[in-house]
């Protein structure tokens, strides 16, 4: 079940691959998470690229979200939704000149820039309209934020942002460059993070600098500690909302500085199940069994990327002993598996399973290789199912393409 509405149904009712997401589960965790920093000034930005799916980013907008965004398209996409330029902050690690052009002008809260050479084509383009545009520089502090190594951002072997060391003079260089203003500081160590201590000497780190930038006489307005919280894929302790704003309180709040956090996973995670059916059985060599879905690394692509661990489960569970199942999709990828060696009850043909905790970095990550469509999806909201996106067409994808020379 979904928030009352039978899984079994909504597979029937819109076919599989399928994302099914609880809209109550997204409200859940937004007012943990606003809950937790009450008593300072703070403001959730939601991390789009977690799940850009219109009506999900547009239920943020309806709990007081603001987003993170991170590539035009996403600004584009905030402003569709309604949000308005001072709610976003633009973050990437390369943004192109037609990114830059388009978002100086905007006034957006806070374009997050990653290096020297960004401010200084971020300042040209604001002189060119004759507008500052506001920036934050995202400081890498080259700590190990103890997460898988691919998404893993705050070490100095990671593309991203600035080093620590030289941030204080880029700020005092902005001084010198009218197209920008100084907003804030901006910091993201990795995702899915399950230790707090990495987050807190982040914190601490940028708490510093904002320090030593206002001894300068640069006062910023926010701390933008990025996002990253984890969530349990497999019942494992994690940290909880209260255990992470106490964490990063216990150092911020001296400062005084307002903060921004861009929370994706965290947000979205566990809101969102990716229904599957079972389209083919064989016996694998070993004793245990391969079972084809029609969902594969197309759909959610977490396990083939990351060797992420996801939990299946069956629908509708047969009553007997367990058997051990290697669970693969259909794409011609031998990394196109969602678990090895599984224990699950015994499975049939057409049987449906929920892939959990896929709300974030699932859809999202989907892709069209294969010439796979890109599933729906569904929200539940009030015991009501709604889709939110219906299955691409090859109609839909060649609607991009030129078909001459017959
Ligand atoms: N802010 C910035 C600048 C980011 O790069 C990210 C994630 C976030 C916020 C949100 O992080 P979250 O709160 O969701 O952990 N595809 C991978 C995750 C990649 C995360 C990329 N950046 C996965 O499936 O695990």
């Amino acid at each position: 079940m979904c928030d009352g509405v039978t899984l079994e149904r909504v597979a029937q009712d819109h076919g599989t691959p399928l994302y099914v997401y609880s809209a109550e589960s997204v409200r859940t965790a937004y007012r943990e998470l606003d809950r937790a920093f009450a008593g300072h000034p703070h403001r959730i930005h939601y991390a789009m690229k977690a799940n850009s799916s219109f009506m999900i980013v547009r239920l943020l907008k309806q709990l007081g979200s603001a987003v993170d965004a991170n590539s035009i398209g996403e600004v584009e996409l905030a402003m569709r939704a309604g949000f308005a330029p001072a709610d976003i902050v633009f973050s990437g690690v390369g943004k192109s000149p037609e990114e830059i052009e388009r978002a100086v002008p905007l006034g957006l809260k806070a374009i997050n820039a990653e290096s020297g050479g960004e401010l200084e084509r971020i300042d040209r383009a604001a002189r060119a309209r004759g507008v500052r545009a506001r920036v934050a520089v995202r400081v890498n502090p080259n700590i190990d934020a103890g997460t898988h190594p691919h998404i893993s951002t705050g070490l100095h072997i990671n593309k991203f942002g600035v080093p620590l060391e030289q941030a204080a003079g880029l700020y005092r260089k902005m001084l010198t460059q009218p197209g920008l203003e100084p907003a804030g500081i901006h910091v993201h160590l990795g995702s899915q993070i399950v230790t707090l201590d990495p987050m807190q000497r982040a914190a601490a780190a940028v708490v510093r600098l904002a320090q030593e930038l206002r001894d300068a006489g640069i006062v910023l307005d926010h701390l933008d500690i990025g996002g990253g919280l984890g969530i349990s894929y497999d019942g494992s302790h994690v940290p909880t909302a209260s255990e992470y704003a106490a964490a990063v309180l216990s150092i911020v709040k001296p400062s005084g500085l307002a903060i921004a956090m861009e929370p994706g996973r965290f947000l979205v995670g566990a809101a969102g199940a990716l229904l599957t059916r079972v389209i083919d059985l064989k016996d694998a060599p070993g004793g245990h069994h391969f079972a084809v879905l029609d969902a594969g690394m197309t759909e959610l692509m977490r396990p083939a990327l990351y060797g992420s661990f996801h939990r299946i489960e069956a629908v509708t569970p047969r009553p007997s002993r367990e058997l051990r199942y290697d669970i693969v999709g259909p794409v011609c990828e031998s990394t196109d598996a969602f678990a090895h060696d599984r224990a699950m009850t015994p499975l049939e043909v057409g049987d449906l399973l929920a892939i959990l905790d896929a709300g974030a970095y699932g859809s999202a990550m989907s892709s069209n290789y294969n010439r796979r469509p890109l599933p729906a999806e569904v929200l539940v909201d009030a015991g009501r199912a709604t889709m939110i996106r219906r299955r691409q067409t090859i109609d839909d994808q060649l609607a991009l393409e030129t078909r001459t020379g017959d």
